[in-house]
């Protein structure tokens, strides 16, 4: 089965990307029928924004579980991540697990980009694990990563990791809105 974490950040590598790695490395560990692929920004063009590559879209839509990282950026997700989330179409994450990853240099926007990514996981009908893990990101800046931190990473990867395995790719409905007759229109082709 195939994990697949999504790395939000506009500026690799920084504390996210730290993180993302130990949640990743924790997977492979712990659970080897699992591969584990990361989709990172192809092209920086400046501080907040960044290209993706041209099968992200694909690579998300095969995915078994998927974890969403994002920085904090003015109180919700950075605009990078939105770019790569625009150009999904719905069935990509529909009925996926998909647990939230966010860091930030302040506590108290803990829930600031957690709760703009639930709306958006809503959209596509994604089945959002309902844990997610935030830490402020000095804690990946220190040369040891607290024991607690890293048991929640895994805590918060093994969520996605047994929703999928229980659930054998089962869909779900209600469908979301997106998906009944009259919803948006299509993303736009690259
Ligand atoms: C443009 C920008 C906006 C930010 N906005 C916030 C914010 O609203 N709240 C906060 O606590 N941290 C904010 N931060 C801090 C980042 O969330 C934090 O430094 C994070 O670790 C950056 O991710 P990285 O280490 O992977 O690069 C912001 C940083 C940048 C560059």
């Amino acid at each position: 089965m195939r994990l697949v974490t999504i790395y939000g950040s506009p500026t690799p590598p920084g504390k996210l990307a730290r993180a993302l790695g130990l949640l990743e490395a924790g997977v492979r560990d712990r659970h080897p029928g699992w591969e584990v692929e990361r989709i990172s920004p192809a092209e920086v063009i400046d501080p907040v924004t960044a290209t993706w590559p041209a099968d992200a879209v694909d690579r998300v839509a095969a995915a078994d579980a998927v974890v969403i990282a994002s920085p904090v950026f003015r109180g919700s997700i950075t605009g990078t991540l939105k770019l790569l989330l625009d150009t999904l179409p719905v069935e990509a994450l529909r009925s996926t697990p998909t647990a939230v990853l966010t860091v930030a240099a302040a506590p108290h926007h803990c829930l600031a980009a957690e709760r703009h990514l639930r709306d958006i996981l809503t959209w596509f009908g994604a089945l959002t694990a309902p844990n997610c893990a935030f830490f402020v990101d000095r804690v990946f800046g220190a040369e040891e990563v607290p024991a607690d931190v890293l048991g929640e990473l895994a805590e918060l990867a093994d969520e996605v990791v047994v929703l999928a395995e229980r659930l054998g790719g089962r869909s779900f409905g209600p469908a979301p809105l997106a998906a009944r007759r009259g919803g948006p229109p299509p993303a736009p082709a690259a």
